[in-house]
């Protein structure tokens, strides 16, 4: 049988054609536009991924024996909030993960409400780009589309909504909600009120690898599908590509390299940092999962390749990169504000340390470097809770860089496991999907027969000595600037 994994991203939907047996025939992406509407604000159009979604099952499937197509999942943008109206209709532009106009919902919620309860309803504090200050944003901004609102929903579940008519999410997903318990898997009353919205208000919660429903039979048909095609919950995307390089089970990490970038480790037992620096989650896997999530990781390195230095070519650029663990210049890699730990969305991209003969090699290194640091930001929350990492997986569009990889490697101190598809959310996407159909039993048995580490990045020892001194300094220097950000962001 043939299972389709789509990941709804950021940029674009990546769709994936995977068979039983975790060999992937083909993979399409469809890009759509990304609106920021006033700096710091991150809008799409969920229409625009519905479009780019039937476009993209088309051509991927224009090949294949259509016949043998049984299940469909997801791995979605997490936290963005899509409210649709008494008629379905979209009631305005999703507002996404990486959305900063919420700093006076967020503090609201943080402050008045207070940290504690919110972490005793859900497990987690209020950050900006969650859905629930997005919610009250909405009450207070724009009263009129709110007592339009009929049902709100994540990127994802919209597609799937389209897919089958039924309101649904999943409980990875809706841990980024704040409005959920995650402990419990169920909405929390507190917060739903909380929000000014009911549980008529919220879709059915499912775990990632339970069906939701059958395809439309109008889709179907103009897809050429069988009418038996299972639709299964799938997950946010972080979790779906956890699934997807096999961080299943109990003590796994993954480190994902997308437009955010994320450290994930997979826990058999519900836990929460007590600080909240790093998220609690449900996992895709039936178990939990803490986060780390920094905004913008290959979105970085994107910005100063395309916008700033004006090439495509990465990996000429970074071959004149040639003194690891050695370089002047230092990157805060927080264009769109940060997550991770600082819940700051006033945080901004700053260089410091340049001198006349700094390079265009240097600066590019401290871009690469400046998202390592970050990323090891979250890794050391989560060593001060007594959770010891030794190695990781790596996924997203910045994996495909060896040299990333090893600056990973070296900036952490533990080992990089290379997998054979470093297509993340997608391929769990699609082994959700296998599961939801039976094909294995379990999340947990699917990625143990499916996922495969073919290469290790080592650490060594001199680099990663260099690296921890040169993480110190890194340390530093949000402290000493972060009051300057509030002053100078427009
Ligand atoms: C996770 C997060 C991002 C998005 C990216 O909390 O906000 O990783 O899911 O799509």
């Amino acid at each position: 049988m043939l299972y389709i994994g789509i990941d709804l991203g950021t940029s674009a939907v990546k769709l994936l054609l995977m068979d039983g047996q975790g060999k992937i025939h083909h993979i399409v992406s469809k890009e759509y536009p990304l609106y920021f509407p006033h700096p710091g604000w991150s809008e799409q159009k969920p229409e625009d991924w519905w479009d780019a979604v039937l476009e993209g099952l088309k051509e991927l499937t224009q090949d294949c024996d259509k016949s043998q197509i049984a299940g469909i999942s997801f791995g979605g943008q997490m936290h963005g909030l899509v409210a649709l109206d008494e008629d379905d209709h979209v009631i305005r532009p999703a507002i996404l993960w990486n959305d900063g106009r919420t700093q006076k919902q967020t503090d609201y919620l943080n402050n008045v409400i207070g940290k504690e309860k919110l972490s005793a309803y859900t497990a987690n504090i209020a950050f900006a780009g969650f859905t629930a200050p997005k919610i009250l944003w909405m009450r207070e901004e724009e009263p009129e589309n709110f007592e339009k609102i009929k049902m709100v929903m994540l990127p994802k579940d919209y597609i799937a909504f389209k897919l089958t008519g039924v309101y649904s999410t999943d409980v990875s997903d809706a841990s980024g909600m704040l409005i959920f318990d995650v402990k419990n898997k169920r909405w929390s009353k507190e917060m739903l009120e909380i929000c000014g919205i009911t549980e008529a208000q919220v879709p059915k919660i499912f775990e990632s690898y339970e069906t939701v429903g059958t395809i439309l039979p109008e889709i179907a048909k103009e897809l050429g599908f069988p009418e038996t095609v299972r639709i299964a919950a799938g997950a946010g995307d972080n979790a779906a590509a956890a699934v997807g390089t096999g961080t299943v089970g109990d003590g796994m990490c993954n480190i994902s390299l997308g437009t955010s970038g994320t450290i994930f480790i997979s826990s058999k037992s519900f836990g929460v940092d007590e600080h909240n620096a790093l998220h609690s989650f449900a996992h895709a896997d039936g178990h939990y999962h803490l986060m780390g999530c920094m905004l913008s990781a290959a979105s970085c390195n994107k910005w100063w390749m395309d916008e700033i230095i004006g090439t495509k070519d990465y990996a000429k650029e970074q071959a004149k990169i040639e003194k690891l663990g050695e370089n002047h210049v230092f990157f805060l890699p927080y264009l769109m504000g940060e997550r991770s730990p600082h819940n700051n969305p006033n945080a901004r991209g700053t260089f410091i340390g340049m001198t006349m003969d700094t390079t265009r090699a240097d600066m590019t290194q401290a871009v690469l470097e400046g998202v390592a640091f970050a990323i090891r930001d979250s890794f050391e929350v989560a060593k001060s809770l007594g959770i010891h990492i030794e190695r990781t997986k790596i996924c997203g569009g910045g994996a495909k860089s060896p040299l990333w990889k090893k600056i990973i490697a070296n900036v952490l101190g533990i080992k990089v496991d290379v997998i054979e598809s470093e297509e993340g959310p997608g391929y769990g996407g699609a082994m959700l999907a296998a599961v939801a159909c039976g094909e294995y039993a379990s999340v947990e048995e699917a990625a143990g027969k499916l996922v495969k580490v073919i290469d290790t990045v080592e650490p060594e020892a001199d680099l990663v000595e260099k690296y921890n001194e040169r993480y110190e300094k890194f340390a530093e220097i949000y402290p000493a600037v972060k009051d300057l950000f509030d002053t100078v962001t427009r």
